[in-house]
């Protein structure tokens, strides 16, 4: 029952139900709500001191413990692949809010790579500033194919059928328009480049890469998580037009690992403002990228600072996201 486990999760907190450190505990929940700190309670950089850092990504920083791994999301923010100099308040949390909410939503599908978190190894000043944005996880051995499902025809599928008529491979009806839903969801995955942009691969090519058999798996796990949030996300106001998801192995148990149907890794749509033949504006991103789109700059960073306006509505977006996905009023 996913709408229990929300609420409990919202009243009773992160700590009872996964034990992790500090989720919506009664001052993060006022700062959710917007009544303090909101504009300096921004973290754009963690340097823990006493552990090894894995890989800073474009949001995330995460932290090596061996066998496990601490998942820090930042309140950093990317537009057009660059990373943005402000940060966006609550971002960082609502990231983490919205994955933990997703794994065990998904739970009954697929393991995943989620441990109960204890930071006390931390000294509290770490610990604080961790406070709801963080994640301890299994270190897996990642599967390196980006497992991408799209409900909805946009970004390089979009481009891809107009001049093939196919995505990935897969034949699709013609006279589709841009950002229409298609007949059934479909399974793109690509490659995970290392640099520059991952690339769309078929079906058969993921086949030889990670064999017949974990292919199909991939494949039919995605498609079944896909439907299930999608089906969830819209009853809530919200489309997910596409999505990615990140498998590993542990043991030899294929496990969901990464971060799971956040904004970061998604396409979202507002259910009300969406109109096919034309491209969508993004729930979450929108307000940034109206902003630089009206400013000279060539999309190379650095990029520049956001105005206070912009960072207010793009947290208010993340926020409202957040509370719907959530139930929360
Ligand atoms: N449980 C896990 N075990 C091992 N690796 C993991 C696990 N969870 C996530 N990862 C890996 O950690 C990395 C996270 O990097 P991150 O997503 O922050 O940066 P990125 O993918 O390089 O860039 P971007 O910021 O665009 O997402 C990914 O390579 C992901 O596959
Ligand atoms: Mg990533």
């Amino acid at each position: 029952m996913p709408d229990q486990s929300v609420k409990r999760l919202d009243r009773t907190g992160r700590i009872e139900l996964w034990g992790h450190f500090g989720y919506n505990s009664g001052r993060c929940r006022n700062k959710e709500r917007g009544k303090i700190g909101k504009m300096k309670d921004v973290v754009l950089n963690t340097d823990l001191k006493s552990l090894k850092l894995f890989k800073r990504g474009k949001v995330r920083d995460i932290y090596d413990l061996g066998d496990k791994l601490l998942i820090v999301a930042t309140d950093r923010i990317s537009a057009f692949d660059v990373v943005i100099p402000s940060g966006i308040p609550q971002k960082g949390r609502i990231l983490t809010a919205l994955s933990l909410f997703w794994f065990d939503f998904c739970q009954d599908i697929i393991a995943n790579h989620l441990i109960p978190l204890s930071l006390t190894f931390l000294p509290e000043q770490e610990r604080k500033l961790l406070e709801g944005r963080a994640m301890l996880v299994k270190k897996a051995n990642p599967i390196l194919v980006e497992c991408v499902v799209r409900g909805y025809l946009s970004g390089s599928a979009w481009k891809e059928y107009q001049s093939q008529g196919s995505v990935c491979g897969i034949k699709l009806p013609p006279g589709l328009q841009e950002a229409e839903k298609l007949p059934e969801p479909i399974f793109t995955p690509s490659t995970k480049a290392q640099t520059g942009h991952d690339v769309n691969i078929t079906f058969d090519e993921l086949q030889n890469l990670v064999g017949a058999e974990l292919a199909s798996k991939l494949r039919q796990v995605s498609l079944k998580i896909y439907l299930k949030a999608s089906d969830y996300a819209e009853k809530r106001g919200i489309i997910i037009a596409d999505t990615k998801f990140e498998f590993g192995t542990d043991e030899g148990e294929v496990m969901l690992i990464d971060e799971l149907l956040t904004p970061d890794s998604s396409r979202f749509w507002s259910k009300e403002e969406y109109e096919p033949g034309k491209s969508q504006p993004s729930f979450d991103k929108q307000f940034v990228r109206d902003y630089l789109n009206g400013l000279k700059w060539d999309k190379t960073p650095p990029a520049p600072e956001l105005p206070p306006e912009v960072i207010e509505e793009t947290s208010k977006k993340y926020r409202e996201a957040c509370n719907r996905l959530l139930d929360r009023g």
